[in-house]
């Protein structure tokens, strides 16, 4: 038995952070990605030594380069979950043009250029693919508070489901993880909203370990037979 080979993007902090770590607390040889978080990255260097990565997932050279880097000091990459996606509220007669680009380029086109360099790897390890959306896409409902960003989660939604269904003949599975408010050390301000917060039907908001556990289950055998799923981790909230 090989060990896996994991690749977390969005890992110098919050739930990339703690997916990496249940990954790893699960035998997997984790490879972190991070962007501008160079603190964090280095007081990280310890516990995930040579296997930190600094790319700007935006630019699609960079995905590729990451990609080749754990190809090369690994030889495989057996499952990626992608932990990028930036979080904007606000009414929508309010939502910049250049607001909702930056939005899509964050939570769509960084996921794209992820794929596009890892494709082929996962489909020769039969691997998976896990990408985080949001609580509260199904149905198509109103989200005025905050449009833009689901919006472009929904897109991501659209694009995992249909990846699952070309992907299955490969033997790899794409799911999505939908959290809702899961506070963290350097999380958006908004999780801390009194007012969203009260909305929460069990009454408290997640913890970054919960939504760890759920990941590493949508990737593990125990779940082997879904794809194209969007779990929801939210205590009842948007339900
Ligand atoms: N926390 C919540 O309540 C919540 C709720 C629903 C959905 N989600 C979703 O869950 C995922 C993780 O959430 P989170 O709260 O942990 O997010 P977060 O605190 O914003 O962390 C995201 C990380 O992504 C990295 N990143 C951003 N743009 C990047 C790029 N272009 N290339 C490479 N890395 C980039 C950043 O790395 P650097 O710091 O190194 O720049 C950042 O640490 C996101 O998709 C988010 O939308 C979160």
């Amino acid at each position: 038995m090989h060990q896996r080979v994991s690749l977390v993007t969005g890992a110098a902090r919050g739930l990339g952070l703690a997916v990496a770590r249940e990954l790893a607390a699960g035998g997997d040889r984790v490879h972190l990605v991070w962007r501008t978080s160079s603190d964090r990255a280095s007081q990280l260097e310890p516990e995930f030594a040579g296997r930190l990565h600094r790319a700007d997932l935006l630019e699609s050279a960079a995905a590729h380069a990451v990609v080749g880097q754990v190809l090369e000091a690994e030889g495989r990459l057996d499952r990626v979950v992608h932990a990028v996606g930036d979080f904007e509220s606000g009414r929508l007669d309010q939502l910049e043009p250049e607001t909702l680009r930056r939005l899509f380029e964050s939570n769509v086109m960084s996921a794209w250029n992820l794929v596009a360099a890892g494709r082929q790897a996962i489909r020769a390890s039969g691997g998976a693919w896990l990408f985080f959306g949001c609580a509260g896409l199904g149905g198509g409902r109103a989200r005025t508070q905050a449009a833009g960003y689901a919006a472009t989660k929904s897109a991501l939604a659209l694009l995992v489901r249909s990846m699952a269904k070309e992907e299955a003949p490969h033997g790899v599975r794409v799911n999505m993880l939908s959290p809702g408010i899961v506070p963290h050390d350097g999380a958006h301000a908004d999780t801390l909203n009194p007012a969203r917060q009260a909305a929460i039907p069990m009454g408290r908001t997640g913890r970054p370990e919960e939504i760890a556990r759920a990941a590493a289950w949508l990737l593990s055998e125990d779940s082997g037979y879904a794809t194209g799923q969007d779990l929801e981790v939210a205590g009842g909230w948007l339900l």
